[in-house]
């Protein structure tokens, strides 16, 4: 802040501060003078009427006149007004009071920094432990596509399974028991009921959709959090989903069924760059089963 004079001088804060101080500083010592001279003033006075007329001679407070202990008593105002004047105010003087202020203010700052440092670790620890409670979440989660394809890649036609191999439903069934099956809203609803001992979750994009023993997921992302517990949550089909899972899985586990057939939906291909055969298992066809056919197991590379 800049003051103009008349003659066009101008005072900066700092000066106006020094101007305020030394004006204050005169009051303060005109007072003390004010007092001093009172105080000889009175006592000359009270000397007079105690001791020159004899006013109160028998009032001896300690055996002295009382006007000596009332002068000593006023002897210590005036020395603590003097201490007050020529050291207190002296040297606790605004500069003073400014400085112990920007000692407080800059220690108050030193502490919030020390704060903020401490919460930006904490959130950076609790981050990172976020990060890695996910990974290892997703790392313990194997996803397996578990399905039945014949040669040319059929699954099913008209919302129905194309063959029947029994020996196939029972390896379904021993892989996926006890486990989460995912599956799109189609393939459950070509199935007569939820598979038994399994936490059956269905895909759709039905916000309303509801049915017996069964958990609605909105997404696959949403199904696979629903089955976050299942250290091995299986998506079973059909077509649509299938596609869509192919790049977040982990593990394909597919019944090659040795026959073409006419169908509308079918398994996506497994490109052999992307995708390594581990394990297989070769059925032929016999009474019971009226095709040939391969369990296969792959594994993403
Ligand atoms: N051979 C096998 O191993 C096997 C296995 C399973 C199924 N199948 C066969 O496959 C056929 C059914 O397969 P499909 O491809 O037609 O249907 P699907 O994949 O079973 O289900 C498709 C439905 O899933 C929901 N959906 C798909 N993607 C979604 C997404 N991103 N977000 C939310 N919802 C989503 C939609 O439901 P809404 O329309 O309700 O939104 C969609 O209509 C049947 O013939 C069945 O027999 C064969």
């Amino acid at each position: 802040m800049i003051f103009r004079r008349k003659n066009k001088t101008t005072i900066d804060d700092r000066q106006i501060d020094l101007v305020d101080y030394a004006r204050a500083r005169i009051r303060q010592k005109k007072r003390l003078y004010f007092h001093l001279v009172s105080f000889l003033f009175v006592s000359l006075v009270l000397t007079i009427l105690n001791i020159g007329l004899g006013y109160g001679v028998d009032i001896k407070p300690f055996g002295y006149p009382w006007v000596l202990s009332a002068a000593l008593l006023w002897v210590v105002f005036l020395l603590l007004h003097f201490f007050q004047v020529y050291v207190t105010k002296r040297f606790m003087n605004p500069a003073w009071e400014k400085q112990q202020i920007k000692n407080l203010v800059g220690l108050q700052e030193a502490r919030i920094e020390k704060i903020k440092r401490k919460l930006d670790k904490e959130a950076s620890l609790i981050a990172n432990a976020e990060w890695h409670k996910e990974k290892t979440n997703q790392s313990i989660q194997r996803i397996t596509i578990i399905a039945a394809a014949s040669t040319n890649h059929a699954l099913g036609k008209d919302n129905k399974l194309i063959w029947h191999l029994s020996k196939d439903l029972q390896h379904f069934k021993k892989l996926t028991s006890g486990h989460a099956v995912i599956m799109g809203r189609k393939t459950f609803e070509s199935m007569p009921r939820s598979l038994p001992n399994r936490t059956n979750i269905v895909i759709t994009r039905q916000s309303d959709y509801k049915a017996e023993n069964i958990k609605v997921a909105s997404s696959i992302s949403n199904a696979l959090s629903i089955a976050k517990d299942d250290p091995r949550p299986f998506i079973i089909g059909g077509g649509e989903i299938y596609k869509e899972s192919m790049k977040i899985a982990d593990e394909i586990e597919l019944t090659r069924v040795h026959a073409t057939f006419e169908a509308d939906t079918y398994f996506p291909e497994i490109n052999p760059h992307q995708w390594e055969e581990v394990w297989r298992e070769e059925h032929p066809a016999d009474e019971t089963h009226a095709h040939a056919f391969t369990f296969l197991r792959y594994q993403k590379k």
